[in-house]
């Protein structure tokens, strides 16, 4: 028997255990109490073992109460339909949920309670590559790689994280408005240019007028094909993978949906065999590389950013056509710099609510500055990461700013 899923929002969900009523009434209606502790997860990421340790939290070690009753009469699933439903409405405090439900259909009265989530977060992959189930899904992803239509005046900032995207944003829509900073000063940056490969981003391109700038963090391969054939711009922005690194370990630890990079050791091992976010980053510079010679393809370092942000607005301004006055280009220069970035809240994600980055954790417009690796790596990290980096690079041919430093 196939199953039949419906739509809510945006998300698939099987018919035969979730009704949109029920999805409605969990999201505004259902009183979250203070003691309460909800195992949340995406499907296969642990669940039930989670759910079999908190019930030997609970019962103090004794194993008797998980030999006499079923888990998911232990700890009801707060969002599947069925006879689950009197349990979860019936259900006295202190009371444990399991749920997979995503954070944008989350209890409302959760975030003003003073109760638990036990979080597990595990990405999924799509072609191979990893996403995190809090902002993309299998069906976001095969919209914008196969559904999506790129326009011939769209422009697109590709990045792999933490590379100096939101930095780019914030240069293109000054150009947008020739250095004026009051639709920077307004608009949030991610609805100046949403991610067209996310759930939400997919949302919010609806208001979006032309000339349309898009952000992406998709590898080559699984890019929109409609780009292909069209005559749409891309501007690539690469920075050195041992600062991507060490930025990339800070900002998992603010961001909710992305796992917990553990120590800075564990995480180093990890973004070195792409056992991160969007996968290897070798694969994504290598993928993207392909388009060097291309016409309508623009790569830039974040390091020459650095080093000279004038002249590189200057050569964006060359390829796309675009043309300021001296003091236009200079209202670009001072408007996108760092510290007027930290300090508007537009661009610098103290928006976003805590359940989505956790600001006590740290900043996400953090340091801004080249080489802080040197702050953290070991010499033997060092050596162990440039052998891999040679191994991995050496069929590019290529060389990068930041080799020299
Ligand atoms: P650090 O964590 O090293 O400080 P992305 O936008 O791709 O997520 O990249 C974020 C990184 O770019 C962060 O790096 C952030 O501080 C840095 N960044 C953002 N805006 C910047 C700016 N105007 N100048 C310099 N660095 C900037």
């Amino acid at each position: 028997m196939d199953t039949e899923y419906f739509q809510h929002k945006g998300i698939n969900f099987a018919s035969v255990i979730y009704s949109k009523e029920r999805l409605e009434y969990l999201e505004n209606e259902f009183q979250v109490l203070d003691d309460d502790v909800y195992i949340v997860t995406f499907p296969k990421s642990g669940t039930n073992w989670m759910m079999e340790i908190l019930s030997l939290i609970h019962s103090n070690g004794d194993i008797s109460w998980c030999h006499k009753v079923p888990n998911y009469i232990r700890i009801p699933w707060l969002d599947v339909c069925g006879p689950g439903v009197k349990l979860v409405d019936e259900y006295q405090s202190p009371r444990l949920f399991s749920s997979h439900l995503p954070i944008q259909f989350f209890p409302k009265s959760f975030f003003s309670s003073k109760a638990k989530i036990q979080m597990s977060v595990k990405y999924f992959t799509y072609k191979g590559v990893n996403f995190s189930p809090g902002s993309y899904s299998q069906e976001s992803l095969n919209i914008a790689e196969n559904e999506f239509q790129v326009q011939d005046n769209d422009v697109y900032i590709v990045t792999y994280p933490k590379s100096g995207t939101n930095w780019m944003i914030e240069i293109l829509s000054l150009l947008r408005t020739y250095g004026n900073p009051t639709w920077c000063n307004s608009v949030p940056i991610w609805l100046r240019s949403p991610w067209f490969e996310s759930v939400e981003g997919q949302s919010q391109m609806i208001d979006i007028t032309p000339p349309r700038v898009f952000t992406s963090h998709l590898p080559f391969p699984i890019f929109a094909k409609s780009f292909f054939t069209s005559k749409a711009k891309i501007i690539y922005v690469m920075r050195n993978p041992k600062d991507i690194l060490v930025s990339l370990f800070h900002f998992s630890k603010m961001v909710c949906h992305y796992k917990d990079p553990g120590s800075f050791e564990e995480f180093f091992e990890d973004f070195l065999q792409g056992n991160v976010l969007y996968s290897s980053w070798f694969d994504h510079v290598k993928g993207w590389m392909q388009m060097k010679t291309n016409k309508n393809f623009f790569y830039i370092t974040y390091e020459e950013l650095h080093q000279d942000l004038r002249g590189s607005v200057v050569k964006i301004c060359d390829f796309l056509g675009k043309e300021l006055h001296e003091a236009q280009t200079d209202l670009v220069v001072n408007n996108s710099s760092f510290k007027t970035m930290k300090e508007n809240k537009m661009s610098n994600y103290s928006l976003l609510p805590q359940d989505r980055i956790d600001q006590t954790k740290g900043s996400f417009m953090r340091k801004g500055i080249t080489g802080d690796w040197k702050n953290h790596f070991t010499v033997a990290q060092n050596e162990y990461f440039d052998t891999v980096y040679q191994e991995k690079m050496k069929d590019l041919n290529m060389k990068f700013f930041w080799e020299d430093s």
